[in-house]
């Protein structure tokens, strides 16, 4: 499994960078994954601006700024999206870059690990619904984290307690990863 960890916050001194590495080394340590850190702040973009839905536009013309992302995109088999909360949804760079989004999504697996004072779940909702209508299969598990200031170290390392929590978000990150693996292996499997 090619696994995107997409960073879906660019500001500095953001907190979902640590989130994400905490999800890669997770996902590296599993069999049969290789993952890898896609993050927004690498992929500068225009604020999307095209004539017509890209998906309904036979002669599309890509901005050269937006194309890395979309081959990105296009060469993974599943994708995390790390989301914070801002206003109750994600950032306004995550939504801008999913616009551009037409069929590199198809009949992939996502899932999300959000955060916030609510766990990012309002943000986790609304992004469910945006992945959806972008042709992800998102996948029902996903990792609602409260406490990131001092629940991660900057190497994405968990704190003890976070750990040693059956119920806390390690055991979270687990199902969530080998339930993406599952639906990974059995639609790329599908795709041929
Ligand atoms: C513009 C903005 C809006 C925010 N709105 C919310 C919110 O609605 N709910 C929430 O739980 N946290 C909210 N926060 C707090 C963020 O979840 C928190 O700052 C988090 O660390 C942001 O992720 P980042 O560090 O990767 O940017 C907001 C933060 C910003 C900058």
């Amino acid at each position: 499994m090619k696994l995107a960890v997409v960073v879906g916050t660019t500001r500095v001194n953001r907190q979902s960078l640590k989130q994400a590495q905490w999800v890669l080394n997770e996902a590296s340590a599993m069999e049969g994954v290789k993952a890898e850190i896609v993050d927004l702040a690498d992929y500068p973009m225009p604020f999307f601006n095209e004539p017509i839905s890209p998906r309904y536009n036979p002669n599309r013309e890509i901005d050269p700024a937006v194309k890395p992302w979309l081959d990105k995109l296009e060469g993974m088999d599943a994708y995390i999206f790390v989301t914070a909360e801002y206003n109750h949804s994600i950032s306004g760079v995550l939504k801008n870059a999913l616009d551009y989004v037409t069929s590199e999504f198809t009949h992939k697996p996502a899932t999300i690990v959000s955060h916030g004072s609510v766990g990012g779940a309002r943000a986790t909702m609304h992004l469910k619904e945006i992945l959806s209508e972008s042709r992800a299969v998102v996948i029902p598990q996903q990792v609602a984290f409260l406490g990131m200031h001092e629940g991660i170290d900057e190497d994405g390392k968990l704190s003890a307690e976070l750990a040693a929590n059956p119920y806390g978000p390690a055991s979270a990150l687990s199902t969530a990863l080998s339930e993406l693996k599952w639906y990974s292996d059995a639609l790329s499997k599908a795709r041929g």
